[in-house]
């Protein structure tokens, strides 16, 4: 049994709901149970066909449709539900290496057993490193650390992607100065841009700049998914990846979805933002995703007078990266050059400018604590 029969879009939906949900019979999640047997997704309408054993009995049956009902409402799905079922003898287990005693990664919170059966983490074939860049806060400088640290990671020799997970927001098309449509090659995957030696993708790429983003959470999980996926990373020694603010579905979907190395946090020094940067920690922390260090963005402003003032307050960065113990690894400047490069999209850390040497230590040191 596999789920071949489901389609990726509605995967990103049944696989959390069929997951939280367990079929009697086995004592295994629908998902893993292999009781969803087929699955499509249009606009407005999740198709899902639900096959059971001639050992359920009709009350099972029922209980399991209408708990599997509510969960695909409860993660966010309010368009229509078609649901049917057959009733064959051949549904079987999917396949499955993990123990079902093992806790679920991302629903095991505070060490809760699994609702259901566990998720199978995907490891990207040729890929190395998978860094995600996160912070609680927009505006903090995450799309810009990104981008300069996949820059100076390719300039320092590495094989480079970067992925833009921030669906609703895209900023790596401006940034990285792409506007090519990616195409698919023979094996049907996406061939990612290729910009300062950084192999790129980002929803910004696949729809039109002007065009607003209105997703539902499952969609943009999806998506996320098909960024590792369905694009052909090829060879890499770091797959980058962008995330959008906060610590919500598309956070939790990535987190599930691959092996992440570890996970870089950017804040500024101001209390409100230090204070998200922390509930980001802890989520990370939660998930057993090592935080490789902190970035303090727009830590200082050089006056034409050499004096430095700090308009967003001091230490926040520093205070986080001592409270878990975790390496302060940049206290970036507040600097036009720095802004210039991401509206002009040639990323600093591309320039000898003494404040893209920031940006080129980052690199270094996460290189250094990587292991081949
Ligand atoms: N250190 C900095 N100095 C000057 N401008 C910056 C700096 N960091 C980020 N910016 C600018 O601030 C804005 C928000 O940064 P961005 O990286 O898009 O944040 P996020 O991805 O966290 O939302 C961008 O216009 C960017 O160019
Ligand atoms: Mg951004």
């Amino acid at each position: 049994m596999t789920h071949e029969n489901i389609q990726p879009e509605a995967q990103a939906i049944l696989e959390p709901a069929g997951t939280r949900v367990r079929d009697p019979r086995t004592g295994r999640s629908l998902w893993m149970a292999g009781v969803l047997s087929e699955g499509t997704l249009t606009e407005d309408t999740l198709q899902v066909t639900m096959q059971f054993h001639p050992d359920h009995t009709d009350t099972q049956m029922q209980v399991m449709q209408q708990s599997l009902l509510q969960q695909i409402n409860a993660i966010g799905w309010k368009g229509n539900v078609e649901c049917s079922i057959t009733v064959e003898e051949t549904a079987e287990p999917v396949e499955n290496t993990k123990k079902a005693s093992e806790p679920v990664r991302g629903m095991s919170g505070g060490g809760m057993g699994p609702h259901g059966g566990p998720i199978q983490k995907q490891k990207l074939e040729g890929v190395k490193h998978i860094i995600a860049v996160a912070s609680g806060k927009g505006g903090v400088g995450k799309s810009t650390v990104s981008v300069n640290l996949a820059v100076a990671l390719a300039k320092q020799g590495h094989k480079v992607g970067l992925i833009d997970a921030d669906v609703h927001g895209p900023s790596l098309p401006m940034m990285m100065k792409v506007s090519a449509t990616p195409i698919a090659n023979d094996d049907r995957k996406i061939v990612p841009i290729v910009s300062y030696g950084v192999k790129c993708i980002s929803m910004g790429l696949l729809v039109d700049k002007d065009e607003p983003i209105i997703w539902r959470g499952p969609m943009v999980m999806g998506v996320i998914r098909q960024f590792f996926q369905t694009v052909a990373w090829g060879e890499l020694d770091y797959l980058i990846v962008d995330l959008p603010p906060g610590t919500g579905d598309a956070q939790l979907t990535m987190v599930q979805a691959v092996d992440l190395s570890g996970a870089v946090i950017v804040t500024t020094p101001q209390a409100i933002a230090v204070q998200d940067a922390i509930r980001g920690v802890e989520m990370f922390k939660k998930l057993e995703v090592p935080i490789l260090g902190i970035v303090e963005n727009m830590s200082f402003l050089t006056l034409p007078d050499g004096s430095l003032v700090h308009p967003f307050g001091q230490g926040g960065g520093f205070e986080t990266s001592l409270r878990y113990k975790v390496p302060l690894l940049a206290q970036l400047p507040l600097d036009e050059r720095i802004r210039l490069g991401g509206d002009m999209g040639t990323p600093v850390a591309l320039s000898d400018e003494d404040c893209s040497k920031a940006f080129v230590d980052i690199a270094k040191t996460i290189h250094e604590h990587s292991e081949d």
